[in-house]
């Protein structure tokens, strides 16, 4: 069983494994632009979507990823689960892995439940999200959004900014880049600033105009006030205007530098409506669309090893 790929986080990925799915995202991409049917590569083959967290567009784009692969999928509904009638995690696990899908996609607010999951499987895992841990399709939809932007990550500055502490975006991010030799900027008020940052090439600043200083991409987090327990936030309006990504705001960064959010925005909280919503900054709905193709990439690579 444990010869069998996974992607549970960035540390299951080398950076030549990055570059290869960056080629067949960039190929999923050209084909699904022309209308071309790729559904003939894994035909048969059947997809179980478990999210027991809430998502919106990580499961929508899986689930597309998966269909336009030619990958039936089901879709575990947890209100209508097993586990809602208190069945145990680990017995609704073994449950899934006797019906034995092909590859299991999820979503888990426990810390690290992919890899715990993957042990049971008889398939590969994708870590749709777990807790403030890892998003590692994420990370890689915005890896290829930046790269298609601005060109080699080697070669650029990249700001991470907002709620770090909470983010499993920001970790899984701060990885990728890491890996591939970006400089990166994790930028958080001091009450958002995990202690430690585990990368070579990450430098913490808590003030939003030093922190964004000749970046070439502007990353904002979600304030995730669901994993905050002490009323770190006073208020959403004080939080703007401290944290709050604003056009003047923007200047500070490099001439002609894109902004990102990975979804959902508290708009007005940590992004003005005005920089989200201006096409000539934001990658915002660029990387929701390369999350289709870059899941094609993720679901190709992993099937394909697993036949092999
Ligand atoms: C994020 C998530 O759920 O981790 N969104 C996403 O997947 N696009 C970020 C968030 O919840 O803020």
């Amino acid at each position: 069983m444990s010869s069998i790929a996974h992607l549970r986080d960035i540390a299951d990925l080398t950076a030549d494994d990055v570059r290869n799915l960056l080629s067949r995202a960039a190929f999923f991409k050209d084909a699904l632009k022309h209308k071309k049917d790729v559904s003939h590569k894994h035909r048969g083959k059947v997809a179980l979507s478990f999210f027991v967290e809430n998502s919106t567009r990580t499961r929508i784009s899986f689930e597309m990823a998966a269909l336009r692969l030619g990958v039936s999928v089901i879709n575990w509904d947890s209100a209508s689960s097993s586990l809602s009638k208190g069945e145990s995690f680990e017995d609704t696990i073994e449950t899934l892995a006797s019906i034995a899908p092909d590859i299991l996609v999820m979503r888990h607010s426990e810390y690290n439940a992919p890899r715990s999951v993957a042990r049971y499987m008889n398939c590969p895992v994708v870590n749709g999200g777990d807790s403030y841990r890892a998003h590692p399709t994420q990370a890689l939809l915005d890896l290829m959004t930046i790269q298609e932007h601005k060109g080699d990550v080697s070669k650029l500055k990249v700001a991470i900014c907002g709620d770090i502490a909470h983010s499993r975006v920001a970790r899984s991010n701060a990885e990728l880049l890491d890996l591939l030799g970006a400089d990166i900027h994790m930028v958080a008020p001091e009450y958002l600033m995990p202690q430690e940052l585990p990368y070579k090439n990450a430098t913490a600043y808590t003030d939003l105009n030093e922190g964004i200083k000749d970046c070439d991409v502007v990353m904002m987090l979600r304030l995730q006030k669901e994993r905050m327990t002490q009323g770190l936030i006073t208020s959403d309006h004080d939080y703007f205007a401290q944290f709050g990504l604003t056009h003047e705001r923007l200047e500070h960064a490099k001439q002609g530098a894109m902004v990102m959010h990975p979804g959902p925005m508290n708009r007005g909280v940590e992004i003005d409506d005005a920089v989200a919503d201006d096409p000539n900054v934001s990658l915002i709905r660029a990387q929701v669309a390369n999350g289709v193709p870059m899941r094609m990439a993720v679901l190709d690579w992993l099937l394909e090893k697993n036949e092999a």
